[in-house]
């Protein structure tokens, strides 16, 4: 660890079904050079990074699996999560979507496995079969990213389980408050990924403001404000000053008004893309 970098003590939440997991990870998505994995994932480490979060559709499980590898982190001080993509829901090989990832992370588990997206007419066969994933001890929790209220419900009608975590784009462009309140009033966790907004808030002139009261940047307020939410958080960054820049926040409290003050920041800003396959899904009618 060089000077800049300053462990932290990054908190943990406990999910609905009892396993507990980092408030803060670290985002893969587009780390697709090994070098450049295996320093993210080494820094990160070491400053108190635990929760890593990767895809099968990143093509990237393998670089991430190698990086623990190579760099003797033990499997068991992590938290790994991947998720299944919308090829192999459609095709009803999430098992085999899921062995495969296994693979490619050099693991026999994962601690959390996600539906990537609610594909229409494929969600619900692959949360059952994401409950056998949980009943064989494979998956430690599973859960569900990018689903609606109404999607969730329509999962626990159909098998009696709620995700553990949601995992939707959150930041203070878009601060999701309707699916946030009713996963939290149904006691599922709610983690952001994109919560930089890919930059789109770091110039934001009152982000900068409250920074400047606390000595951080506007990317530390945003990330804070998720974390005073209760909101977890995977921001990603192949920098080692920017992943402890990222995790740097936890000796600052936002007050009420600048909560608020973020919070009307609201404008809906989606900068993820929603996958070409599903760009025409009307995603309200899908529910089945
Ligand atoms: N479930 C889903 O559908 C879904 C969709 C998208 C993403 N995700 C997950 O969420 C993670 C994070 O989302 P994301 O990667 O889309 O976006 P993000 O974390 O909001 O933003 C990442 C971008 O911000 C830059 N950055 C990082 N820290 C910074 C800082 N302190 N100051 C200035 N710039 C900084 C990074 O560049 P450098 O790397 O060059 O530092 C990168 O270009 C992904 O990696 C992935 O694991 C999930």
């Amino acid at each position: 660890m060089n000077e800049e970098q300053k462990q932290q003590n990054i908190p943990s939440v406990q999910l609905h079904d009892g396993n507990s997991m980092p408030l803060l990870g670290l985002g893969v998505y587009k780390t697709t050079d090994q070098d450049d994995m295996r320093t993210a994932v080494d820094a990160a480490y070491q400053c108190g990074y635990r929760l890593f979060d990767t895809a099968s559709v990143y093509g990237n499980e393998d670089l991430l699996g190698n990086a623990v590898a190579e760099l003797g982190i033990p499997r068991n001080e992590i938290f790994l999560t991947s998720k299944v993509w919308n090829n192999a829901q459609r095709l009803n090989d999430v098992t085999g979507a899921f062995e495969r990832s296994l693979k490619r992370l050099r693991t026999d588990y994962v601690d959390l496995y996600l539906i990537h997206w609610p594909v229409p007419g494929c969600f619900r066969q692959s949360w059952k079969q994401l409950v056998r994933l949980k009943e064989s001890g494979a998956a430690r929790s599973i859960g569900v990213s990018n689903f609606s209220p109404a999607q969730i419900e329509v999962l626990e009608s159909e098998t009696g389980v709620i995700p553990a975590v949601n995992q939707i784009e959150c930041h203070p462009l878009w601060n999701q408050e309707e699916t946030v309140s009713y996963c939290q009033s149904h006691g599922i966790q709610v983690q952001a990924y994109a919560p930089l907004a890919r930059g789109a808030y770091l110039d934001r002139e009152i982000l900068i403001q409250i920074g400047n009261k606390y000595g951080k940047s506007a990317a530390q307020v945003g990330l804070r404000w998720l974390m005073q939410r209760k909101i977890g958080a995977i921001p990603k960054s192949v920098h080692p000053a920017r992943i402890n820049e990222n995790a740097d926040i936890f000796d600052f409290s936002l007050t009420d008004a600048e909560m608020a003050a973020i919070h009307a920041l609201d404008e809906g800003l989606r900068t993820a893309h929603v996958p070409q396959d599903l760009v025409d899904t009307d995603w309200a009618t899908v529910l089945a």
